[in-house]
């Protein structure tokens, strides 16, 4: 694993944008995987300014998200299709129909997920997956327990979970308790994984699942078993980790 340790925030999405640049640069049809959350917002800013200012070209990207509230319709606020249309879609040069993000409101929740892994695959298979990190080691909305080899379904969310994302919205009751989300074993299929964390509160996740055992009560464990993956990290987010041999 590489794990490359920034002073600052606005580090963490310059090292993180620039290793999504890479990918588009050397492969412009790339099929990028992405993820929500206020961790990627620096990384979405610095992409939509490289698009404005340095003609960074999505005309051929195809993404797909990690993950979506179940209940939330595309035109909730706090649905993840609103945050990235809001954050990174609508400022970019994307097609329309080369985004994908799992459906919260199907009728048919198995038929979907399985469709969304079948395209993902007819779509060449992610090259470049994007996560951040819950304070209980999720990625993905893949909490704890889950299985390593999981595809995309449906979870419960953890009362944790639920709180860390209240803040978002009215009340407590208001947060959805279930998502779709890609497997874990959707994630570790991407050829190239980079996961961004920041803040203390993210310090004991980023050390159990680096320097702790693959376990599926920390999900972001399994990215051990991973050939390419890369962690951003910011210095109290880093503050946990033991090996002096990390690269700042
Ligand atoms: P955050 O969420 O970026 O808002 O901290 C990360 C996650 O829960 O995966």
């Amino acid at each position: 694993m590489e794990i490359l340790i920034t002073d600052t925030y606005e580090e963490i999405s310059k090292a993180a944008a620039r290793v999504v640049a890479k990918a588009l640069n050397s492969k412009p049809d790339a099929v990028l995987g992405l993820a929500t959350g206020s961790t990627p917002l620096g990384l979405y800013r610095e992409l939509i300014r490289m698009h404005k200012d340095e003609g960074l070209d999505f005309s051929q990207v195809t993404t797909f998200n990690l993950d979506e509230y179940v209940g939330l319709r595309g035109d909730h606020p706090q649905s993840y299709h609103y945050f990235m249309h809001e954050n990174l879609f609508k400022h970019v040069n994307i097609a329309r129909p080369n985004i994908y993000i799992p459906s919260g409101t199907t009728d048919n929740y198995e038929a979907f997920c399985k469709w969304y892994e079948q395209r993902i695959v007819e779509c060449g298979g992610i090259d470049l997956q994007v996560l951040g990190i819950g304070g209980n080691g999720h990625i993905g909305f893949n909490e704890p327990g889950s299985s390593l080899g999981s595809l995309t379904r449906i979870k419960t969310l953890t009362k944790g979970t639920r709180k860390a994302n209240a803040r978002f919205f009215k009340s407590m009751r208001d947060v959805p308790k279930y998502a779709v989300t890609m497997g874990i074993g959707t994630i570790l299929k991407a050829r190239k994984v980079v996961l961004l964390a920041t803040g203390e509160s993210k310090a004991q996740a980023v050390v159990d699942s680096l320097e702790g055992p693959v376990s599926s009560m920390c999900p972001a464990s399994a990215l051990q078993l991973h050939r390419f993956a890369t962690y951003v990290i910011d210095q109290a987010a880093a503050s946990k980790l033991t090996l002096d041999t990390y690269e700042h």
